[in-house]
Protein backbone atom coordinates (compact mmCIF):
# COMPACT_ATOMS: atom_id res chain seq x y z
CA UNK A 1 0.00 0.00 0.00
CA UNK A 2 2.28 2.44 0.89
CA UNK A 3 4.61 1.75 -2.04
CA UNK A 4 0.91 2.19 -4.33
CA UNK A 5 0.88 5.69 -2.42
CA UNK A 6 3.95 6.51 -3.74
CA UNK A 7 3.89 5.39 -6.95
CA UNK A 8 0.85 7.91 -7.08
CA UNK A 9 2.53 10.40 -5.48
CA UNK A 10 5.30 10.58 -8.58
CA UNK A 11 2.33 10.28 -11.08
CA UNK A 12 0.51 12.66 -10.16
CA UNK A 13 3.45 15.18 -9.30
CA UNK A 14 6.49 14.00 -10.99
CA UNK A 15 8.94 14.37 -7.89
CA UNK A 16 11.08 12.04 -6.35
CA UNK A 17 9.35 9.36 -4.15
CA UNK A 18 12.03 10.66 -1.51
CA UNK A 19 10.71 14.24 -1.33
CA UNK A 20 6.99 13.37 -2.75
CA UNK A 21 5.83 11.37 0.22
CA UNK A 22 6.45 14.51 2.09
CA UNK A 23 4.56 17.10 0.20
CA UNK A 24 0.98 18.40 1.93
CA UNK A 25 -1.74 18.65 -0.68
CA UNK A 26 -1.66 22.67 0.56
CA UNK A 27 2.13 22.92 -0.25
CA UNK A 28 1.46 21.15 -4.06
CA UNK A 29 -1.32 23.79 -4.60
CA UNK A 30 0.89 26.69 -3.05
CA UNK A 31 3.59 25.61 -5.98
CA UNK A 32 1.60 24.94 -8.86
CA UNK A 33 -0.28 28.71 -8.35
CA UNK A 34 3.71 30.16 -8.19
CA UNK A 35 4.70 27.68 -11.55
CA UNK A 36 1.61 29.25 -12.95
CA UNK A 37 2.20 32.94 -12.26
CA UNK A 38 5.92 32.62 -13.22
CA UNK A 39 5.82 30.63 -16.55
CA UNK A 40 3.49 32.98 -18.78
CA UNK A 41 1.62 31.12 -21.54
CA UNK A 42 4.90 30.84 -24.14
CA UNK A 43 4.63 32.01 -28.23
CA UNK A 44 6.73 28.63 -28.42
CA UNK A 45 9.41 26.88 -26.44
CA UNK A 46 12.94 25.73 -27.10
CA UNK A 47 14.67 22.71 -25.24
CA UNK A 48 17.97 23.15 -24.97
CA UNK A 49 20.76 20.71 -24.50
CA UNK A 50 21.54 20.97 -21.12
CA UNK A 51 17.68 20.41 -19.95
CA UNK A 52 16.27 23.71 -19.35
CA UNK A 53 12.96 24.50 -21.73
CA UNK A 54 13.45 28.36 -22.74
CA UNK A 55 9.81 30.22 -23.21
CA UNK A 56 9.45 32.70 -25.75
CA UNK A 57 7.09 35.17 -23.81
CA UNK A 58 5.01 38.57 -25.44
CA UNK A 59 7.54 41.12 -24.22
CA UNK A 60 4.54 42.94 -22.74
CA UNK A 61 3.47 39.82 -20.65
CA UNK A 62 6.52 39.00 -18.79
CA UNK A 63 6.68 38.91 -14.82
CA UNK A 64 8.07 42.58 -14.55
CA UNK A 65 3.96 43.88 -14.72
CA UNK A 66 2.67 42.07 -12.01
CA UNK A 67 4.60 44.19 -9.79
CA UNK A 68 2.23 46.57 -8.23
CA UNK A 69 4.98 49.40 -8.04
CA UNK A 70 5.11 49.07 -12.40
CA UNK A 71 0.97 48.25 -13.07
CA UNK A 72 0.98 51.51 -15.16
CA UNK A 73 5.09 51.18 -16.25
CA UNK A 74 5.23 52.03 -19.97
CA UNK A 75 7.93 49.76 -21.28
CA UNK A 76 11.07 51.32 -22.74
CA UNK A 77 12.42 49.79 -25.80
CA UNK A 78 15.74 51.41 -25.22
CA UNK A 79 17.38 53.73 -23.26
CA UNK A 80 17.70 57.53 -24.06
CA UNK A 81 21.32 57.72 -24.12
CA UNK A 82 24.56 55.41 -23.35
CA UNK A 83 27.05 55.95 -21.25
CA UNK A 84 30.18 57.37 -23.38
CA UNK A 85 33.39 57.94 -22.94
CA UNK A 86 36.81 57.22 -24.57
CA UNK A 87 37.25 53.54 -22.97
CA UNK A 88 34.49 51.69 -25.12
CA UNK A 89 36.52 48.28 -26.06
CA UNK A 90 38.15 48.97 -29.49
CA UNK A 91 40.09 51.79 -28.08
CA UNK A 92 41.35 49.93 -24.68
CA UNK A 93 44.05 48.68 -25.60
CA UNK A 94 43.94 44.98 -23.37
CA UNK A 95 46.88 43.95 -21.62
CA UNK A 96 48.77 41.24 -23.93
CA UNK A 97 47.85 38.45 -21.63
CA UNK A 98 44.38 38.63 -22.05
CA UNK A 99 44.04 39.36 -25.80
CA UNK A 100 42.15 36.61 -28.19
CA UNK A 101 39.70 36.04 -25.36
CA UNK A 102 36.72 34.32 -27.57
CA UNK A 103 32.85 35.06 -26.91
CA UNK A 104 30.56 33.30 -24.69
CA UNK A 105 27.05 31.76 -26.43
CA UNK A 106 24.22 30.50 -24.29
CA UNK A 107 23.38 26.43 -25.21
CA UNK A 108 19.56 26.87 -26.42
CA UNK A 109 20.55 28.80 -29.39
CA UNK A 110 21.81 25.67 -30.72
CA UNK A 111 17.77 24.25 -30.81
CA UNK A 112 16.32 27.55 -31.48
CA UNK A 113 15.40 31.87 -31.57
CA UNK A 114 13.02 34.00 -29.78
CA UNK A 115 11.02 35.82 -32.08
CA UNK A 116 10.71 39.56 -32.72
CA UNK A 117 8.70 40.92 -29.66
CA UNK A 118 9.31 37.84 -27.37
CA UNK A 119 12.52 37.57 -24.41
CA UNK A 120 13.59 34.63 -24.17
CA UNK A 121 12.58 32.97 -20.17
CA UNK A 122 13.63 30.03 -18.50
CA UNK A 123 11.01 28.19 -17.36
CA UNK A 124 10.70 27.22 -13.49
CA UNK A 125 10.09 23.27 -13.00
CA UNK A 126 8.45 22.40 -10.05
CA UNK A 127 11.50 20.64 -8.86
CA UNK A 128 13.25 24.13 -8.93
CA UNK A 129 10.83 25.30 -6.59
CA UNK A 130 10.56 22.56 -4.42
CA UNK A 131 14.40 22.50 -3.78
CA UNK A 132 14.03 25.58 -2.59
CA UNK A 133 12.43 24.55 0.55
CA UNK A 134 9.83 27.42 0.05
CA UNK A 135 8.03 29.33 -1.90
CA UNK A 136 8.43 32.66 -0.03
CA UNK A 137 12.17 31.77 -1.11
CA UNK A 138 12.23 30.73 -4.14
CA UNK A 139 14.73 32.88 -6.16
CA UNK A 140 15.89 34.72 -3.22
CA UNK A 141 19.00 34.96 -2.28
CA UNK A 142 20.13 33.07 0.89
CA UNK A 143 21.68 35.77 2.70
CA UNK A 144 22.18 35.60 6.02
CA UNK A 145 20.23 32.29 6.43
CA UNK A 146 20.81 28.95 5.57
CA UNK A 147 18.07 26.33 5.45
CA UNK A 148 18.11 23.35 7.82
CA UNK A 149 15.33 21.57 7.55
CA UNK A 150 12.97 20.87 4.73
CA UNK A 151 11.22 18.22 5.92
CA UNK A 152 8.81 21.03 7.11
CA UNK A 153 6.14 22.80 5.33
CA UNK A 154 8.61 25.82 5.81
CA UNK A 155 11.83 25.39 6.35
CA UNK A 156 13.47 26.72 10.09
CA UNK A 157 16.21 28.88 10.09
CA UNK A 158 20.07 29.10 11.41
CA UNK A 159 20.26 32.48 13.14
CA UNK A 160 22.15 34.97 11.27
CA UNK A 161 25.59 34.25 10.43
CA UNK A 162 27.05 36.58 7.71
CA UNK A 163 30.51 34.40 8.05
CA UNK A 164 28.91 32.00 6.19
CA UNK A 165 29.06 34.35 2.77
CA UNK A 166 32.71 35.20 2.15
CA UNK A 167 33.47 37.66 -0.51
CA UNK A 168 36.71 38.27 -2.34
CA UNK A 169 36.26 41.94 -3.93
CA UNK A 170 37.61 45.05 -5.10
CA UNK A 171 35.60 48.28 -4.70
CA UNK A 172 34.84 51.77 -4.68
CA UNK A 173 33.08 54.37 -2.16
CA UNK A 174 32.34 57.44 -1.07
CA UNK A 175 31.23 59.31 -4.33
CA UNK A 176 28.37 58.31 -6.52
CA UNK A 177 28.31 56.40 -9.04
CA UNK A 178 25.98 56.07 -12.28
CA UNK A 179 27.38 52.40 -13.27
CA UNK A 180 30.25 50.15 -14.18
CA UNK A 181 31.34 48.29 -16.87
CA UNK A 182 33.63 45.31 -16.72
CA UNK A 183 35.09 42.08 -18.11
CA UNK A 184 34.55 39.07 -16.22
CA UNK A 185 36.62 36.03 -16.87
CA UNK A 186 34.25 32.89 -16.57
CA UNK A 187 34.91 29.83 -15.18
CA UNK A 188 32.88 26.69 -13.67
CA UNK A 189 33.65 26.55 -10.26
CA UNK A 190 33.34 23.48 -8.05
CA UNK A 191 30.71 23.91 -5.98
CA UNK A 192 30.66 21.07 -3.01
CA UNK A 193 27.09 21.24 -1.50
CA UNK A 194 23.71 21.87 -3.40
CA UNK A 195 22.91 24.70 -0.68
CA UNK A 196 26.44 26.49 -1.26
CA UNK A 197 27.24 28.54 -4.21
CA UNK A 198 29.81 30.47 -6.59
CA UNK A 199 29.36 33.55 -8.12
CA UNK A 200 31.82 36.15 -9.75
CA UNK A 201 29.58 39.11 -9.80
CA UNK A 202 28.95 43.22 -10.13
CA UNK A 203 27.54 44.83 -7.43
CA UNK A 204 26.17 48.59 -7.31
CA UNK A 205 24.93 48.97 -4.12
CA UNK A 206 22.74 52.57 -2.74
CA UNK A 207 22.67 52.86 1.23
CA UNK A 208 23.79 51.01 3.89
CA UNK A 209 23.65 47.35 5.06
CA UNK A 210 21.56 47.86 7.99
CA UNK A 211 19.32 50.93 6.62
CA UNK A 212 17.26 49.68 3.21
CA UNK A 213 20.23 48.47 1.29
CA UNK A 214 19.70 48.49 -2.46
CA UNK A 215 21.15 46.57 -5.03
CA UNK A 216 21.53 45.67 -8.72
CA UNK A 217 23.96 43.00 -9.48
CA UNK A 218 24.81 40.90 -12.22
CA UNK A 219 27.57 38.14 -13.31
CA UNK A 220 27.98 34.22 -13.65
CA UNK A 221 27.07 31.73 -11.35
CA UNK A 222 26.91 28.04 -10.13
CA UNK A 223 24.35 27.40 -7.99
CA UNK A 224 22.28 23.66 -7.84
CA UNK A 225 19.83 25.35 -5.06
CA UNK A 226 19.16 27.02 -7.89
CA UNK A 227 19.17 25.49 -11.58
CA UNK A 228 19.64 21.86 -10.21
CA UNK A 229 22.89 21.45 -11.77
CA UNK A 230 26.41 22.64 -12.13
CA UNK A 231 26.29 24.63 -15.15
CA UNK A 232 27.60 27.93 -15.37
CA UNK A 233 24.92 30.42 -15.83
CA UNK A 234 24.11 34.35 -16.50
CA UNK A 235 22.30 35.88 -14.08
CA UNK A 236 20.54 39.17 -12.83
CA UNK A 237 19.56 40.07 -9.23
CA UNK A 238 18.07 43.32 -7.39
CA UNK A 239 17.09 43.94 -3.59
CA UNK A 240 15.70 47.01 -1.82
CA UNK A 241 16.09 45.61 1.73
CA UNK A 242 19.10 44.19 1.88
CA UNK A 243 17.96 40.85 1.05
CA UNK A 244 15.09 40.55 3.22
CA UNK A 245 12.32 40.48 1.34
CA UNK A 246 12.35 41.87 -2.13
CA UNK A 247 14.03 41.07 -4.96
CA UNK A 248 15.07 37.97 -6.60
CA UNK A 249 17.65 36.49 -9.77
CA UNK A 250 17.16 36.86 -13.01
CA UNK A 251 12.54 37.05 -13.54
CA UNK A 252 11.95 34.76 -10.82
CA UNK A 253 10.28 37.41 -9.92
CA UNK A 254 8.28 40.81 -10.76
CA UNK A 255 10.97 43.55 -11.34
CA UNK A 256 13.68 43.27 -14.04
CA UNK A 257 12.02 44.62 -17.53
CA UNK A 258 13.68 42.28 -20.22
CA UNK A 259 13.55 43.75 -23.65
CA UNK A 260 16.11 41.49 -25.71
CA UNK A 261 15.16 38.20 -27.87
CA UNK A 262 18.14 36.74 -27.77
CA UNK A 263 19.86 36.63 -24.01
CA UNK A 264 17.80 34.23 -21.06
CA UNK A 265 18.55 35.55 -17.66
CA UNK A 266 19.44 31.95 -15.35
CA UNK A 267 20.36 29.86 -18.89
CA UNK A 268 23.81 28.22 -18.84
CA UNK A 269 26.91 29.81 -20.84
CA UNK A 270 29.31 28.32 -22.31
CA UNK A 271 32.26 27.18 -23.40
CA UNK A 272 33.72 28.02 -19.98
CA UNK A 273 37.57 28.69 -19.93
CA UNK A 274 39.69 25.66 -18.81
CA UNK A 275 43.06 25.65 -16.84
CA UNK A 276 46.15 26.68 -19.01
CA UNK A 277 44.12 26.85 -22.10
CA UNK A 278 40.82 28.82 -24.05
CA UNK A 279 39.75 31.73 -21.66
CA UNK A 280 36.26 33.02 -22.56
CA UNK A 281 34.55 36.14 -20.66
CA UNK A 282 31.59 38.25 -20.08
CA UNK A 283 31.67 41.75 -20.44
CA UNK A 284 28.55 43.60 -18.91
CA UNK A 285 27.54 47.37 -18.02
CA UNK A 286 25.15 48.49 -16.20
CA UNK A 287 24.25 52.40 -15.98
CA UNK A 288 21.62 54.93 -14.80
CA UNK A 289 19.97 56.17 -17.55
CA UNK A 290 20.21 60.08 -16.63
CA UNK A 291 16.66 61.06 -18.32
CA UNK A 292 14.12 58.61 -16.15
CA UNK A 293 15.67 56.71 -13.34
CA UNK A 294 16.10 52.93 -14.95
CA UNK A 295 19.04 51.17 -14.52
CA UNK A 296 20.35 49.50 -17.55
CA UNK A 297 22.32 46.51 -18.22
CA UNK A 298 23.73 45.77 -21.57
CA UNK A 299 26.00 42.54 -22.49
CA UNK A 300 28.40 44.47 -24.17
CA UNK A 301 29.60 40.39 -25.56
CA UNK A 302 26.69 40.80 -28.23
CA UNK A 303 26.13 44.44 -27.94
CA UNK A 304 22.73 43.85 -26.79
CA UNK A 305 20.97 45.83 -23.95
CA UNK A 306 19.21 43.24 -21.85
CA UNK A 307 16.49 45.36 -20.24
CA UNK A 308 16.47 47.46 -17.03
CA UNK A 309 15.27 47.41 -13.35
CA UNK A 310 12.79 50.50 -13.14
CA UNK A 311 13.83 53.20 -10.83
CA UNK A 312 10.08 52.79 -9.16
CA UNK A 313 11.93 49.58 -7.53
CA UNK A 314 14.40 51.51 -5.44
CA UNK A 315 14.72 54.27 -2.57
CA UNK A 316 18.27 54.27 -2.40
CA UNK A 317 19.63 54.47 -5.74
CA UNK A 318 17.46 57.37 -6.75
CA UNK A 319 20.54 59.58 -6.72
CA UNK A 320 23.37 57.58 -7.97
CA UNK A 321 24.95 54.71 -6.18
CA UNK A 322 27.54 55.17 -3.44
CA UNK A 323 29.27 51.97 -4.09
CA UNK A 324 30.44 49.69 -6.31
CA UNK A 325 32.23 46.48 -5.83
CA UNK A 326 34.08 43.55 -8.22
CA UNK A 327 34.71 39.94 -7.52
CA UNK A 328 33.51 36.13 -5.56
CA UNK A 329 31.10 35.40 -3.29
CA UNK A 330 30.61 31.42 -2.50
CA UNK A 331 28.57 30.34 0.75
CA UNK A 332 30.65 27.70 3.03
CA UNK A 333 28.18 25.38 4.82
CA UNK A 334 31.13 23.04 5.59
CA UNK A 335 30.65 21.38 8.94
CA UNK A 336 32.91 19.91 11.37
CA UNK A 337 35.44 22.75 11.63
CA UNK A 338 36.97 22.62 8.31
CA UNK A 339 36.43 24.77 5.55
CA UNK A 340 34.78 23.78 2.60
CA UNK A 341 36.18 22.93 -0.80
CA UNK A 342 34.20 24.78 -3.26
CA UNK A 343 36.00 26.99 -5.33
CA UNK A 344 35.51 30.76 -6.80
CA UNK A 345 36.44 31.87 -9.93
CA UNK A 346 38.72 29.47 -11.31
CA UNK A 347 39.58 27.48 -7.93
CA UNK A 348 43.17 28.87 -8.07
CA UNK A 349 44.91 31.84 -6.28
CA UNK A 350 45.65 34.85 -8.24
CA UNK A 351 49.27 34.59 -8.10
CA UNK A 352 48.90 32.16 -10.42
CA UNK A 353 47.97 34.21 -12.97
CA UNK A 354 46.93 34.20 -16.13
CA UNK A 355 44.69 31.27 -17.74
CA UNK A 356 45.20 29.92 -14.49
CA UNK A 357 43.98 32.14 -11.86
CA UNK A 358 40.26 33.68 -12.42
CA UNK A 359 40.17 37.89 -13.66
CA UNK A 360 38.40 40.90 -13.77
CA UNK A 361 39.40 43.46 -16.35
CA UNK A 362 38.30 46.79 -18.04
CA UNK A 363 36.70 48.18 -14.78
CA UNK A 364 35.17 51.21 -15.63
CA UNK A 365 32.83 53.36 -13.60
CA UNK A 366 29.92 55.49 -14.88
CA UNK A 367 30.22 59.15 -13.57
CA UNK A 368 27.64 62.41 -12.99
CA UNK A 369 27.87 63.47 -16.91
CA UNK A 370 27.17 60.12 -17.73
CA UNK A 371 30.89 59.13 -18.66
CA UNK A 372 32.79 56.41 -18.42
CA UNK A 373 36.08 56.21 -16.16
CA UNK A 374 38.80 54.32 -14.56
CA UNK A 375 37.99 53.93 -11.38
CA UNK A 376 40.29 55.93 -8.35
CA UNK A 377 40.92 54.38 -4.92
CA UNK A 378 39.88 50.70 -5.37
CA UNK A 379 40.02 49.03 -3.02
CA UNK A 380 40.37 45.52 -2.08
CA UNK A 381 38.91 42.73 0.51
CA UNK A 382 38.68 39.36 1.07
CA UNK A 383 37.26 37.46 4.67
CA UNK A 384 39.55 34.74 4.36
CA UNK A 385 42.14 35.54 1.99
CA UNK A 386 44.34 31.76 3.50
CA UNK A 387 40.60 30.63 1.42
CA UNK A 388 40.26 32.75 -1.67
CA UNK A 389 42.47 35.90 -2.03
CA UNK A 390 42.86 38.66 -4.77
CA UNK A 391 45.97 40.46 -6.47
CA UNK A 392 45.07 44.50 -7.91
CA UNK A 393 46.69 45.32 -10.31
CA UNK A 394 46.61 49.26 -10.89
CA UNK A 395 45.14 51.05 -8.09
CA UNK A 396 44.50 54.05 -9.88
CA UNK A 397 42.69 53.15 -13.49
CA UNK A 398 42.85 50.96 -15.19
CA UNK A 399 41.77 48.17 -12.86
CA UNK A 400 42.63 45.14 -13.10
CA UNK A 401 42.34 41.88 -11.21
CA UNK A 402 43.41 38.10 -10.21
CA UNK A 403 40.73 36.90 -7.62
CA UNK A 404 39.77 33.60 -6.27
CA UNK A 405 41.18 30.09 -4.73
CA UNK A 406 40.55 26.25 -4.27
CA UNK A 407 38.59 26.79 -0.16
CA UNK A 408 39.74 24.10 1.95
CA UNK A 409 43.59 23.92 1.54
CA UNK A 410 46.66 23.39 4.01
CA UNK A 411 46.61 27.10 4.70
CA UNK A 412 42.61 27.14 5.02
CA UNK A 413 41.96 23.87 6.98
C1 LIG B 1 12.38 16.68 10.41
O1 LIG B 1 13.73 17.01 10.65
C2 LIG B 1 14.05 17.15 12.00
C3 LIG B 1 15.49 17.65 12.08
O2 LIG B 1 16.33 16.95 11.21
C4 LIG B 1 13.86 15.80 12.72
O3 LIG B 1 14.15 15.96 14.08
C5 LIG B 1 12.42 15.36 12.54
O4 LIG B 1 12.26 14.08 13.09
C6 LIG B 1 12.04 15.35 11.05
N1 LIG B 1 10.64 15.04 10.94
C7 LIG B 1 10.16 14.17 10.06
C8 LIG B 1 8.69 14.02 10.06
O5 LIG B 1 10.90 13.54 9.30
C1 LIG C 1 27.49 18.96 -8.84
O1 LIG C 1 28.77 18.92 -8.25
C2 LIG C 1 28.81 18.21 -7.02
C3 LIG C 1 30.18 18.42 -6.38
O2 LIG C 1 31.23 18.20 -7.30
C4 LIG C 1 28.46 16.75 -7.26
O3 LIG C 1 28.50 16.05 -6.06
C5 LIG C 1 27.08 16.69 -7.88
O4 LIG C 1 26.75 15.37 -8.22
C6 LIG C 1 26.96 17.57 -9.11
N1 LIG C 1 25.56 17.64 -9.50
C7 LIG C 1 25.15 17.50 -10.74
C8 LIG C 1 23.66 17.59 -10.97
O5 LIG C 1 25.91 17.31 -11.68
Amino acid sequence: MKLLNCLLVVILFLVPCSSAARISPKKVLQVENLLKRLNKMPQKSIKSPDGDIIDCIPTSQQPAFDHPLLQNHKIQLEPSVYPEGPFDDKRVKTSKSTEGLKPIKQLWHLNGNCDEGTIPIRRTKKADVLRAGSIKIYGKKIKNVNILHTNSTEPQYDPPNYNRHEHTIAYVHGDKYFGTKATINVWQPKVEQPNEFSISQIWVLGGQLDDHLNSVEAGWMVSQHLYGDNNTRLFTYWTRDAYQSTGCYNLLCSGFVQINKEIALGASIAPVSSYQGSQYDITILIWKDPKGDNWWMKYVNNDKVIGYWPGSLFTNLADGATAIEWGGEVINLASGGQHTTTQMGSGHFPGEGYTKASFFKNIQVVDGSNKLKFPEDVQTSSEQPSCYDIQLQNRQGGAFFFYGGPGRNPKCP
